[in-house]
């Protein structure tokens, strides 16, 4: 496999790579995101990140306002944005080069996605981007910033799936919102932490090709209230 380096950057979290494959079948070359020599994603499979997306979009009846925790190569923001009842996406990225790249075209299908106008970039740790937020003002929260709880991409990343976090994701959602988080492994004590704070939670499975082997990744989900109704008019 021949790899070719499109961009390195350096921040205080250690070096961000991006490089280029060309598959050995000669097909499509594929770009790859790694953070301190850890894998972080590939443009190979990225249905999981676009279900990310697609399945919580489809737990809330008006997703006016999206938070995506961590931009990657924006295929979960595409799938935000491809939905016409979205009237805002603010994408929480903590690495600035990443961002650059996306916008200058050094990743070629970012600055079209980053053109909308529905978009605000924040390059932030989602820990402090969420703690920051108002009260109630996100209908839907997508976390995909790791490869999972189980292989963080930053050892401080361990904190967002914490109750604390979780709980503070819930004071920033509107009544009848959701959070989903993308994790590769079944991941319980995730799903203990989100059923610790919301009432109702999912865990959804995603099948996936990985060179030619089957397997699962995971989306866990918990959804507030709806708002009760109105008391009826008395008198
Ligand atoms: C797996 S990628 C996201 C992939 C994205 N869902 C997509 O569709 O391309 C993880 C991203 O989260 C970013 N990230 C990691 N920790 C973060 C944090 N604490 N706050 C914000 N972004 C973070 C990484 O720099 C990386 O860009």
């Amino acid at each position: 496999m021949e790899y070719v380096e499109v961009a390195r950057a350096e921040s205080e979290r250690g070096e961000l790579v991006l490089r280029e494959r060309t598959p050995e079948d000669a097909g499509p070359r594929v770009l790859e995101l790694r953070a301190n020599g850890v894998f972080v994603m590939d443009t190979v499979e990225v249905s999981t990140e676009r279900a990310l997306a697609t399945a919580a979009l489809g737990l809330v009846p008006e997703p006016r306002a999206v938070v995506v925790g961590g931009l990657g190569l924006g295929f979960t923001m595409h799938e935000v944005l491809a939905d016409p009842r979205v009237e805002t996406c603010a994408v929480v990225e903590i690495e600035q080069a990443l961002v650059d790249w996306m916008r200058d075209g050094t990743v070629p299908h970012g600055p079209a996605l980053l053109a909308d106008e529905r978009v605000t970039v924040v390059v932030a740790d989602v820990a402090a981007a969420v703690a920051e937020a108002r009260p109630a003002s996100y209908d839907l929260v997508l976390l995909d910033v790791d490869n999972g709880p189980g292989y963080l991409v930053h050892d401080a990343n361990a904190a967002l799936y914490s109750p604390f976090f979780l709980a503070e994701v819930a004071r920033v959602l509107r009544p009848g919102g959701a959070v989903a988080i993308w994790s590769a492994d079944q991941a319980p004590a995730l799903a203990e932490a989100v059923a610790s704070v919301y009432a109702a939670t999912e865990t959804i499975p995603l099948d996936v090709v990985l060179q030619g082997r089957a397997e699962q990744y995971w989306l866990y989900v918990g959804r507030l209230p709806a708002s009760s109704p109105a008391a009826p008019a008395t008198g």
